[in-house]
C-alpha cells in the first residue's frame, strides 16, 4: 500500500508518517543497490583461498555431544594430549567452553606430575586435555588396490577449536616397500595443497630393496572400524610392538590446524630440532620452534630391543611438535594434509638410509671442501688479507678455503668496489697456491635502488622472478641491512634462469669455486613487508605455533604469492621451503657454471631433502662452554635428516683470555665435516689465535693436521653418503642402538663405524669419562689395546690441554681398517702423499674396510666410473687390498700415490714372517715391533695404489 502511493505523483498529499516510511525506504533500496554490487566486487576480488572471513562459528550447541573425560584417578596412566596448547595460563571455564577435560583435582594433577618426572624425568600433565571421544570414525566401506587401501573418515560433531572442520576425510594406506609405508589423511573433496618438493619416488632403488625384494613386510597395518574415536596402528612383525598409533584423542583435521598424536614405543627419540639443546635424545615436553631453517618433520625411535624406525610428517607448512612422556608426540601444522612416510630401520642406519633413498640421498662435497675453511673479511678495516693467509702457512696449519665474506654493494652480484682493494690479484694468487674461493649471498635484492643502477633487480621485474606481495602482481618489499629488498620465487623456473645468470655474472668478477647462503629462511628485518600484512587469516591464523607472536615476525607475508611448477601457492604453505628452494637453485647454477665440477652450497636454512644439494653450518653467537655441549647434538640430527655436511665456524668472538675453551672447540670442531676458522668483523675484537701462546698454536696445527691425515677415511664415509645413504658423524646409540647406556650419550661421536672422538667439553679438566661398547677399542696414537666386556666400560681418558703427541682421545674399533694419508698444506699437495693402512683387528683377529679415490671433484665421478675402489679385508693372518674399480683415464692421478706403511693393532707377538704376494719376505727393516702395546709396524714398503688392481696380499706365519 505505501509503496504504491509513495509512487504516485501527490506524494505531498501523503501524510507525514508515510512520507518519511517511504524516504527511509527509498534511501535503504538504494543503499542496498549501490552497495551490493561493491561488496561483491571487492568480495570477489579478494576471494583469493586467503580471504575468507575471520569469523570462527563455535556451534557447539548444535550437537547433543558430551565430553567423555577419564577420571583423575586414571591421569597417570593415560595419554592425555593437551587441549590448550596456545597458553599454559588458562583457567578452567575456557578449557570447558572449548569442549575440553579439565584436570580438576591439583594434587592429583601435581601427584601424577612428580611420579612422571621420577619415572622419566619428563613431562607436565596437561591441565586441559582431549575427551577421549574427539576425533573421527568410519564412515563407510574399506577399499582396497594393489598394496594399499583407503578408509572414509567422519568427523565425531563436537565443537569445532579453530573453525574450519574437514567433515570427511579419507586414509590411505600404501604398502611401498617391504620397509617403507606411507599413511596419508586428505580430503577427498578438496586438493588440499601438498609439498611439491622432493617428490618420493613409490618404487625405491635402494639396493636393500632390490636384493630383497620378496621379503615379507616388516610391518602389519591394523585398525578396528567400530572402535571411536579411529586410529591406526602400525605393528612389526617380528617383535609385534606397535610403533605407531594415532588412536589417541586430538585427531583434527580443520582447514589451518591439523593435529596427531602418535603413540611412541619408547621415549628414545632422535631427529626433529636444531635448538639448543643438550641432549641429543628428546626425552622431555618440547616445543621445537616452528623456525623453518631449523627444523626437519622426521625422527627416529628406537625401540626396547634396539630396533629403529623413523617417521617422516611430509608437510611445509609452519608447526609444532610436542613429546609428552606417556611417551607420545604431537604434531600440529597449520596447512597441507598428514602424509606420513614410516620407515621400518630396523638398524637406525638402515632407517637413514631408507629415508634418504625417499628424499634424496647426500650430495658428494668435493674433496677440498674437506679442509679447512678460513674465514675472511675483506672491507674489514685494517684486513690483510694476504698476510693473514701467509701467517697461517707460516705457521704450517694446512688450509684449502678461503671464504669472503663480502659486505655492501650497492648493485647486487657486482663486487667492482672491491678493485681498490686489489682483491682481484689476491684472488688469482689464491688459486695458483691451490686454494679454494667461496662467497657469501643472501637472497634479497635491493629494490630502491634509482631505476637502471641495478640490474639484478631490473631485469628480475621485467621477468616477474620475485615473490609477490598479497595483491598477486607486484612484489613483495622487505628490508635487510643493506636496505629495502625483494626476494626471488626458487620455485619459478624464470627465476632459476635468472639466478643462473646472476651467478655467472658474478663469477666473471670473482672466480669463486662455491657459495654460502645465508638469511634464506627467509629473514627480513621488517615483519611481514614494508607496508605490513593484511588482516586475514593467513597471517592471523586463528593458531600460531611455538607461542611465535605473528607467524609472520621477521619474514615474509604469510599470504604472499609464489609460483611452483607454473602452480599459484601462497607463501603460508611454502613456509619451510625457501632455504631449500634456493639451495637447489644454487647447486643447479654452478651446475651450469662448473660444468662437470661438482657444486658446493652451504646454507643456512635447510628443509626435509637439502641435504642433495647442500651442507649446513652451525652457528654460535658466543662460542661458550655450554654451546660446546649443543654442537654435537646439533650433528647428529642434521646427520639423521640426510645432511651430514655439517660443522661449526668458529671466530674469535668471545674474549680471548680464554685459550682453553678455544682449545676445546678446535679439538671438536677440527672432526665435524665442515671446519671453519674465522675472525670477528667487530674491530674490538680484532685478534688472530696465533697472537695465543705458541702452545696453543702447536695444537691448532696437530689437531688440523690429524683432520687431514684422516681425510681418504672421511672422503669414503661421504661416498658411502652419497651412494647408500649411511650416516658419517654418527652417535654412539646409532651405531649401538641395543644398549641402555649408548642412547644418553652425547659427548662422544664416530667417523662411520670406525673411529671413535671423545672430546673434553668442560673447563678446567683434563680427564674424561669415556664410553666404550663391547669388542677391542685401539688408542689411535699408540695402538694400547682396550678389551671391553659385553655391557660396555666407561674408562676414564687423560688429555691434558696441551699435548701434541695426543691431541684428542681418538680410538679405532677392532674389526676395521682405516686408510690415513700423510698430510700436507691442502689438499692438492696431502692427495699425493703416501698413505697408511691402520689395521685393527677384533677379537677373531679379522678385519674390514675400504676406500674410495677419485680426482675429487668431477661431478657423478661415481656413475662414470672415474674412481678407484679399494676393499681390505684381514682374515687368517693375511691382508688382502683388491680394487675393484678402475678406469684407466683415471688411474694417471692417482700413480704417483703409494702405499708405504701398515700398521697392525692387535696381533699376539711378533710374527717372524711376513711376505708380500706370498713371494718376498720382509726383512727386519720392514718390520718394527712394539712389545708394550703389541702393535707391528711394516714400513719402507712401496705399494702402488694404482696397481692394487690385481690383488695384493700381506701375510705373516710363527712358524
Ligand atoms: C573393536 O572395537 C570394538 C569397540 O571398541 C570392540 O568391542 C571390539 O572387540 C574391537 N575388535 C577387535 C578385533 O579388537
Ligand atoms: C608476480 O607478478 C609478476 C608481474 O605481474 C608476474 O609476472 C609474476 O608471475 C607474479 N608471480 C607470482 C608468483 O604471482
Ligand atoms: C701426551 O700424550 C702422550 C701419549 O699418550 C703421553 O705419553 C704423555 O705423557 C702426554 N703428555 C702430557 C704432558 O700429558
Ligand atoms: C705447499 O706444499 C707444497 C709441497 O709440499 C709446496 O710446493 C708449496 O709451495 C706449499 N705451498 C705453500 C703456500 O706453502
Amino acid at each position: 500500500m505505501t509503496s504504491r502511493k509513495c509512487c504516485t505523483d501527490d506524494f505531498s498529499t501523503l501524510p507525514w508518517r508515510l512520507r518519511c516510511m517511504c524516504i527511509f525506504s527509498i534511501l535503504l533500496g538504494t543503499l542496498f543497490i549501490v552497495l551490493l554490487p561493491i561488496y561483491f566486487f571487492v568480495g570477489f576480488g579478494l576471494n583469493v583461498k586467503g580471504f575468507s572471513p575471520l569469523l570462527v562459528t563455535h556451534d557447539k550447541n548444535k550437537h547433543d555431544w558430551k565430553p567423555e573425560c577419564l577420571k583423575s584417578a586414571n591421569l597417570m596412566s593415560l595419554s592425555l594430549v593437551d587441549c590448550f596448547p596456545e597458553t599454559t595460563f588458562v583457567t578452567e571455564e575456557q578449557c570447558v567452553n572449548r569442549g575440553c577435560c579439565w584436570t580438576a583435582n591439583m594434587k592429583t594433577r601435581e601427584s601424577a606430575f612428580r611420579s612422571l618426572c621420577e619415572k622419566q624425568q619428563s613431562s607436565l600433565v596437561p591441565k586441559c586435555f582431549y575427551p577421549s571421544n574427539y576425533g573421527y570414525h568410519v564412515s563407510g566401506k574399506v577399499t582396497s588396490f594393489y598394496e594399499g587401501f583407503e578408509i572414509p573418515l567422519s568427523r565425531i560433531p563436537s565443537p569445532s577449536r579453530y573453525g574450519d572442520d574437514i567433515r570427511n576425510l579419507r586414509v590411505r594406506v600404501e604398502r611401498q616397500t617391504f620397509y617403507r609405508l606411507r599413511i596419508k589423511f586428505y580430503d577427498p573433496a578438496d586438493q588440499r595443497y601438498e609439498v611439491p618438493d622432493p617428490q618420493i619416488p613409490a618404487n625405491p632403488a635402494f639396493e636393500f630393496y632390490n636384493t630383497n625384494r620378496r621379503q615379507a613386510p616388516l610391518y602389519e597395518v591394523t585398525y578396528n572400524i567400530t572402535e571411536v574415536p579411529f586410529g591406526i596402528k602400525i605393528r612389526r612383525s617380528n617383535t609385534g610392538s606397535i610403533i605407531f598409533d594415532t588412536k589417541t584423542a586430538g585427531f583434527t583435521f580443520s582447514n589451518q590446524f591439523l593435529q596427531v598424536t602418535i603413540k611412541l614405543p619408547s621415549l628414545h627419540i632422535y631427529g626433529l630440532q636444531e635448538d639448543g639443546k643438550m641432549i641429543y635424545r628428546m626425552n622431555q615436553k618440547q616445543k621445537p620452534s616452528t623456525e623453518s631453517s631449523r627444523f626437519h618433520p622426521m625422527y627416529m625411535c628406537i625401540e626396547e630391543n634396539g630396533d629403529a624406525h623413523g617417521v617422516l610428517l611430509f608437510n611445509s607448512n609452519a608447526m609444532e611438535v610436542e613429546v609428552y612422556s606417556s611417551p607420545l608426540l604431537t604434531f600440529r601444522t597449520t596447512g597441507g594434509v598428514l602424509d606420513f612416510y614410516i620407515f621400518m630401520g630396523p638398524s637406525p642406519e638402515n632407517v637413514v638410509q631408507q629415508y634418504t633413498e625417499s628424499v634424496g640421498r647426500p650430495w658428494m662435497p668435493p674433496y677440498w671442501a674437506l679442509g679447512l675453511h678460513l674465514g675472511l673479511y675483506p672491507e674489514q678495516k685494517n684486513a690483510n688479507l694476504q698476510e693473514t693467509i701467509l701467517e697461517l702457512h707460516r705457521k704450517q696449519i694446512p688450509m684449502d678455503v678461503a671464504h669472503f665474506y663480502l659486505g655492501f654493494s650497492s648493485k647486487d652480484f657486482d663486487y667492482s668496489h672491491l678493485k681498490n682493494l686489489h682483491f682481484v690479484q689476491l684472488t688469482k694468487q689464491i688459486h695458483k697456491k691451490h686454494l679454494k674461493i667461496t662467497l657469501n649471498l643472501s637472497p634479497g635484492i635491493l629494490s630502491g635502488q634509482p631505476s637502471g643502477t641495478n640490474p639484478a633487480y631490473d631485469v628480475g621485474i621485467e621477468r616477474g622472478v620475485f615473490i609477490n606481495s598479497s595483491w598477486g602482481h607486484q612484489p613483495l618489499e622487505g628490508k635487510n641491512w643493506r636496505g629495502k629488498v625483494v626476494f626471488p620465487d626458487f620455485g619459478n623456473s624464470i627465476t632459476q634462469r635468472w639466478w643462473v645468470k646472476n651467478i655467472e655474472n658474478l663469477h666473471k668478477e670473482i672466480k669463486f669455486d662455491g657459495l654460502w647462503i645465508t638469511d634464506n629462511t627467509p629473514t627480513n628485518n621488517v615483519d611481514g613487508s614494508v607496508n605490513g600484512c593484511f588482516r586475514d587469516n593467513l597471517n592471523y591464523p586463528p593458531y600460531i605455533p611455538a607461542r611465535k607472536r605473528q607467524l609472520f615476525d621477521s619474514t615474509l607475508c604469510m599470504d604472499a604469492w609464489q609460483l611452483w611448477d607454473k602452480v599459484r601457492h601462497q607463501y603460508y604453505d611454502l613456509y619451510n621451503l625457501y632455504g631449500h628452494c634456493m639451495s637447489k637453485a644454487t647447486a643447479y647454477a654452478q651446475k651450469v657454471l662448473f660444468e662437470n665440477k661438482r657444486s658446493f652450497v652451504v646454507t643456512e636454512a635447510t628443509s626435509v631433502g637439502t641435504g642433495s644439494y647442500a651442507g649446513h653450518w652451525i652457528q654460535f653467537n658466543f662460542s661458550r662452554w655450554s654451546d660446546l655441549k649443543v654442537a654435537l647434538p646439533i650433528v647428529f640430527e642434521y646427520g639423521l635428516s640426510g645432511i651430514p655436511y655439517v660443522g661449526i665456524k668458529l671466530c674469535s668472538r668471545n674474549p680471548i683470555q680464554e685459550e682453553d675453551l678455544w682449545l676445546r672447540w678446535f679439538e671438536l670442531g677440527a672432526f665435524f665435516p665442515l671446519f671453519e676458522i674465522c675472525f670477528t668483523h667487530d674491530d674490538l675484537m680484532y685478534i688472530f689465535y696465533w697472537e695465543l701462546s705458541k702452545s696453543f698454536v702447536d695444537v691448532l696445527r696437530r689437531v688440523t693436521e690429524l683432520r687431514y691425515e684422516l681425510l681418504p677415511f672421511l672422503y669414503t664415509l661421504f661416498h658411502h653418503a652419497h651412494t647408500r645413504g649411511t650416516t658419517v658423524v654418527r652417535s654412539l646409540v646409532q651405531e649401538f642402538p641395543d644398549h641402555s647406556i649408548t642412547s644418553r650419550i652425547n659427548t662422544q661421536f664416530l667417523w662411520g663405524s670406525s673411529l671413535l672422538f671423545t672430546p673434553i667439553m668442560e673447563k678446567g679438566v683434563n680427564e674424561v669419562k669415556a664410553f666404550f661398547p663391547q669388542g677391542l677399542w685401539y688408542d689411535y696414537f699408540t695402538g694400547e689395546r682396550l678389551d671391553i666386556g659385553e655391557n660396555g666400560q666407561w674408562k676414564s681418558l687423560r688429555t691434558s690441554l696441551y699435548n701434541i703427541t695426543r691431541p684428542v682421545n681418538l680410538h679405532l674399533r677392532g674389526g676395521q681398517v682405516v686408510v690415513n694419508q700423510v698430510p700436507a698444506n691442502n689438499t692438492a699437495f696431502s692427495r699425493r702423499n703416501p698413505m697408511r693402512l691402520l689395521v685393527a683387528l677384533d677379537r677373531r683377529r679379522t678385519a674390514r674396510g675400504d676406500l674410495f679415490l677419485d680426482d675429487g671433484e668431477t661431478l657423478d665421478s661415481y656413475k662414470s666410473g672415474d674412481f678407484l675402489y679399494i676393499i681390505f679385508t684381514v682374515a687368517q693372518n693375511k691382508l688382502v687390498i683388491k680394487a675393484h674399480q678402475v678406469k684407466q683415464a683415471f688411474l694417471t692421478d692417482f700413480d704417483q700415490v703409494y702405499l708405504n706403511q701398515v700398521t697392525i693393532y692387535g696381533l699376539p707377538a711378533l710374527p717372524p714372517t711376513v711376505t708380500i704376494n706370498g713371494g718376498y719376505s720382509l726383512t727386519r727393516r720392514h718390520l718394527m715391533w712394539n712389545s708394550n702395546f703389541k702393535v707391528l709396524q711394516i714400513q719402507h714398503i712401496i705399494i702402488p695404489v694404482a696397481s692394487v688392481a690385481g690383488k695384493t696380499e700381506i701375510s705373516w706365519k710363527w712358524n
